[in-house]
This record gives structure tokens, sequence and C-alpha cells, in this order.
């Protein structure tokens, strides 16, 4: 593994190597990516290889322009109302962190989209993946830059340290803006849109450009199953994901407070508590000192991995207020504790 810089060089370097099959894990504003061109079959084998991703979870494929969607997208098995939402948010929400659920093109291989008929395609707005997918072969196919089911990567370190040598390349472009991964968004196959993961791009910003649309994330489902087939609208919607190692136990806002801090437990609060004594040794991380929801987000990845790397017994944490970017912290939060069983007392402060 090569470890390389934003600079004009080193980005057209890596874009040499997707082209010709290669793994590189690169920057964009919402975590870090693991890009191989998603025609080539052998390079998208590498990829769910490389992260231990079962062959049934289907990538995001990424753009750097609106005219690659001719050579991913069947625009005749997108009805007129489909199209015209896609035109609407291409215009508005794109480039950002929106991926779009679409009819495929035969073309696209079936390795790429785990055999559906559909493919989610995303144009990321970092300047650094838009000039490497530009100068690469236009799509690139990645997943967070993480082992499956693992703390999706904000910092080029974290992908250093869970990926390393099994890549290609990994560009350094500092912390990632967002931190959380992009909102899907399926057009292609219900009556409605519907969001199938909540992201970067809120349901308020989708709404305002297109009116109702349905949301079902996480919902059912054993710990680290699929959920039933009715709940799976998507094949990545694990209920555990985005786990650190360390238990994690999620309480809703203020229902913190009825614990006293042990030793040897993390706590993860929204926004600084009000009235809180710390009697010093506990692990305390604070998304948001204000509680501003685009701070708290862009911290929420780093401070798990912070905490998942001390050796804690339990993890603590405290929901986000639902709404905006608020649904994505808690749809990954739910997740991250998804593997972790207490009494449902225990898990919620007692009704707090
Ligand atoms: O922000 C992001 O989206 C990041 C960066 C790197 O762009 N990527 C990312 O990829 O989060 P990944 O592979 O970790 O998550 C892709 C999600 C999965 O939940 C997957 O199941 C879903 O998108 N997905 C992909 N293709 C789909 C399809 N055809 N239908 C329904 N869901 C799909
Ligand atoms: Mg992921």
């Amino acid at each position: 593994m090569v470890l390389l810089s934003s600079s004009d060089g080193d980005v057209a370097l890596a874009a040499a190597a997707l082209a010709s099959g290669g793994l590189v894990a690169f920057p964009t504003e919402t975590v870090y990516g693991l890009g191989g061109d998603a025609f080539s079959a052998p390079a998208l084998a590498r990829i769910f290889e490389v992260k231990n991703r079962p062959r049934f979870d289907p990538l995001i494929i990424h753009i750097a322009g609106l005219e690659t969607l001719e050579r991913l997208v069947d625009f005749k098995a997108l009805g007129s109302g489909a199209g015209e939402t896609l035109r609407i948010l291409s215009e508005r929400l794109w480039p950002g962190p929106l991926t779009l659920i679409l009819p495929k093109r035969a073309e696209l291989p079936d390795l790429a989209t785990a055999g559906l008929p559909t493919a989610a395609i995303r144009f990321p707005s970092h300047r650094t993946a838009q000039k490497l997918i530009g100068l690469s072969t236009g799509a690139v196919a990645a997943p967070s830059a993480n082992p499956f089911g693992y703390l999706s990567p904000t910092r080029a370190e974290h992908v250093v340290s869970q990926l390393g040598e099994k890549v290609d390349y990994i560009i350094d472009g500092g912390r990632a803006d967002l931190g959380v991964e992009s909102t899907v968004l399926d057009i292609a196959s219900s009556p409605a849109p519907r969001i199938l993961r909540p992201g970067g791009c809120s349901r308020e910003e989708i709404e305002a450009l297109i009116g109702p649309v349905e949301f079902s994330p996480s919902g059912g489902g054993l710990p680290g199953q699929p959920l039933s087939p009715g709940e799976l609208h998507s094949p990545g919607q694990l209920k555990s994901h985005y786990a650190p190692r360390t238990p994690l136990a999620l309480y809703r806002r203020g229902a913190l407070a009825g614990f006293p801090p042990a030793k040897g437990e993390g706590r993860l609060y929204f926004e600084r508590p009000k009235d809180a004594a710390f009697a010093g040794g506990e692990e305390i991380r604070i998304l948001s000192e204000t509680g501003n929801m685009t701070e708290a987000a862009a911290n929420l990845f780093e401070m798990l991995h912070e905490l998942d790397g001390l050796g804690l017994s339990l993890i603590r944490a405290e929901e986000a207020p639902s709404y905006g970017l608020g649904e994505a912290i808690n749809d990954r939060l739910r997740r991250a504790g998804a593997k972790t069983s207490f009494s449902p007392s225990e898990f919620h402060g007692g009704g707090a």
C-alpha cells in the first residue's frame, strides 16, 4: 500500500491504478470509500474480498459527471415520474451526499449490484473524489473503506489501520466533512420514493423538492441478521452494522443522567449534559458542545473510533434529536448497539 496526498500528480497516479483494475481508498465529503472500476469484475470481486463483505450487499457507483448516467442507467425502465424525480434531484442535490437507486443497464457487472436489476449511484461533491473518478474510467464502485460491519472511516488513518496492505493506494484528504454516509433514496422500485438509509442529505431537503417520501431504515430483524424479507428493501440493511467492537447501549436524550458513570465505561453525549457531575476516570465524548447537528454528525464515527480504541467494557450513548442529520446519527447509533443485548429497562434508562 502506498499512501498518497491529494496533489494532482498523486491523484493521477491513483486514477491510472483504478483504470487498470487496482483498488484505491479515497476521501469523499461523507466518509472514505474503497474504490474499484465499476466495469471491472476482478476489481469488484477484490472489493468484496478486502472488506469481507457478503456478495448480497451491492455497491454504490460513484460518478463525476451526469453524462456517465448513460452508461449505467436503463432510462427505458425508468417511469416518467421517476425520470422527473431524477431530473430534479440530480439538478438540485448533486453533487452531494445523496445516492439514488435506479434501473441498471445490462453492461454494468452484476457483481456491482449483487444481481439486482437496480444500481446505487452517487455523484460526490468532494473535489479530490471528482478528480480521481474523472481521470479514471468515470464510474467507480466504492463502499465505505472499512471491514464489513465495522465503523466507517472518516480519516485516512482509519483506512490505514483497518485495511492497510490490502489496498493499492490510500489518498489522504484529511478529515471527511460530513462524517456520515450518503442518504440512499430508491426512486426506481416503489410507487413513492423511499429512503433506505438516512444519511448526509436530510429527509427535509429531499421532501422540499419532491414531496413526501417513504422512510424505512433499519427496522426489526435479529442483531447481525438481515431484516425479514418483507422489511428488506436494501440488502445492506443489516441491523448490526457500523458497529464498534465495544458493546454500546443507546439511551434517549437526558436518560444517561440516571447512570452514575462507572470506571471502564465510555460515554457518548449528543451535547454537553446540564448539571453533569463527572468524577474523573470516565471516558466522555461530546458530539457537539452546543448541540450543533452538523458538528455532531462530523464527530460521530471519529469519537466512536476513539472510544472503541480504549478497551472499555461498555459505551453508553445518547440519542440525537430526530430531525435533519439526527435521523442518520440515530440510525448509526442504533446499529452500533444492535449487537449488545440489555433488558429493555436498562436499555432505555428506565423509560426516562
Ligand atoms: O457516503 C457513502 O455513501 C459512502 C461513500 C464512500 O460514498 N459509501 C457507502 O457505501 O456508504 P456502502 O457500500 O458502505 O453502503 C451502500 C449502501 C448499502 O446499504 C447497500 O445495501 C445500498 O447502499 N445499496 C447499494 N445498491 C443498492 C440497490 N441496488 N438497492 C438498494 N440498496 C442498495
Ligand atoms: Mg458501509
